[in-house]
């Protein structure tokens, strides 16, 4: 007979829940990630290719599945699933929406469901902050930041670049919508930066900074001229498909996994298509990390581009999950598994003629 407290539990986890549990946590949660990195480059993890669900009906649109398991400390399983719908932010509404589902490592039963968008903008923050003090150690901190692309992740990516250490001599933004990039504007300098300077195209941008970090919604790379990386910048191409392949070719390139990287027409899976080979792929983070690869040369541009892997967002939510645990506010849902015992409950039986 199974044991009343054995008996599997499913909590649902809000937006405000993981925010609040996130909230101030930069440096830990950068730690999170790289520890995550860690096992996942020691091969205790699993990670099969994500999925896209695409719409014939809606181009621009997608869902995508990360299924994952990862050991280590953390030890669950799940599934992020996670929709990117561009036009909502004309709706006023943002552009990614998605669940996190938490399985035991050991019974399978999911435990939980997690808001994700602020899991996975916490996750992907924290991986170009980790990726961008990992890259500069040698080089030296760049001083000055230009953000492409003025959304939800540029935001968090300079959230974790402040809350890690960063300060900024000069601040630079450009997007295509001079609203987006005005209120972005507005947000850093009530952050607390002296001043920021809207650029109305990017390659001024790029030529005036040392740290370019691109989070666009491009589908296709419109970045092409190399000579504009001639001052040998940090580049988080956190957007995946702004660059030209040329531009990869001419620079010491990072991803985050090097399988999962080079597909779904990222700029680095261009530049494969392009030369026919992966030569061009310097390592991963972890193996910057470990060692295994030098960290990259000052006298080339050095662009990371992190695919983005299901584990890193199953290590943040089972942070997330615990932490709301630990607080006492778990919202578990009475009863979500009912058909617990295998010949029935006493009072359930059907009649036999
Ligand atoms: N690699 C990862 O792990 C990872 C994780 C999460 C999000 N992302 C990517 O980050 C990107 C940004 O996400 P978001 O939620 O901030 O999106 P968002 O829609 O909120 O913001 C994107 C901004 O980019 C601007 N933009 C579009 N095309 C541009 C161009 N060619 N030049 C300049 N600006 C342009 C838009 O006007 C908009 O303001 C997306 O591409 C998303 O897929 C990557």
């Amino acid at each position: 007979m199974l044991q009343p407290d054995a008996a599997p539990r499913f909590a649902v986890i809000s937006g405000a829940q993981v925010g609040r549990a996130l909230n101030g946590q930069e440096k830990q949660v950068v730690e999170i990630v790289e520890a995550a990195y860690r096992v996942h480059g020691a091969g205790d993890s699993v990670n099969p290719p994500s999925y896209f669900l695409r719409f014939p009906d809606r181009p621009s649109s997608r869902i995508i599945a990360l299924p994952a398991a990862i050991g280590g400390d953390v030890r669950v399983d799940g599934l992020k699933w996670i929709s990117s719908f561009p036009d909502n932010v004309a709706a006023g509404i943002p552009r990614a929406s998605g669940v996190l589902i938490l399985n035991d490592h050991d019974t399978g039963y999911p435990i939980a469901c997690l808001e994700t968008s602020i899991i996975s903008a916490a996750r992907t923050a924290a991986s170009a902050a980790l990726a961008a003090d990992r890259l500069t150690r040698k080089r030296g901190r760049p001083t000055r930041v230009g953000f492409i692309g003025t959304g939800l992740i540029a935001r968090y990516l300079h959230t974790y670049l402040a809350g890690t250490g960063w300060r900024f001599d000069e601040i630079g933004v450009h997007d295509l919508s001079a609203e987006h990039a005005g209120g972005f504007r507005d947000y850093l300098l009530r952050s607390g930066a002296d001043e920021v300077t809207v650029h109305e195209r990017a390659e001024d941008l790029i030529t005036s900074s040392d740290l370019v970090v691109f989070a666009t919604v491009a589908g296709t790379p419109h970045v092409t001229d190399t000579r504009l990386f001639a001052h040998d910048p940090l580049v988080l191409h956190v957007s995946l498909r702004d660059l030209a392949p040329e531009i990869l070719l001419a620079s010491t390139n990072i991803v985050d996994d090097v399988d999962h990287c080079l597909r779904a027409n990222t700029s680095p899976h261009l530049a494969e298509q392009l030369t026919g080979n992966r030569d061009f792929v310097h390592g991963t983070l972890y193996d910057v990390m470990t060692g295994a690869v030098g960290e990259p040369e000052a006298n080339r541009p050095v662009i990371f581009s992190p695919f983005g892997l299901g584990v890193l967002d199953l290590a943040v939510g089972k942070y997330v999950y615990d932490q709301v645990s630990e607080s006492g506010e778990l919202l578990v849902i009475d009863e979500f598994f009912h058909e617990l015992q295998r010949y029935g409950h006493r009072d359930q039986a059907s009649a036999i003629v």
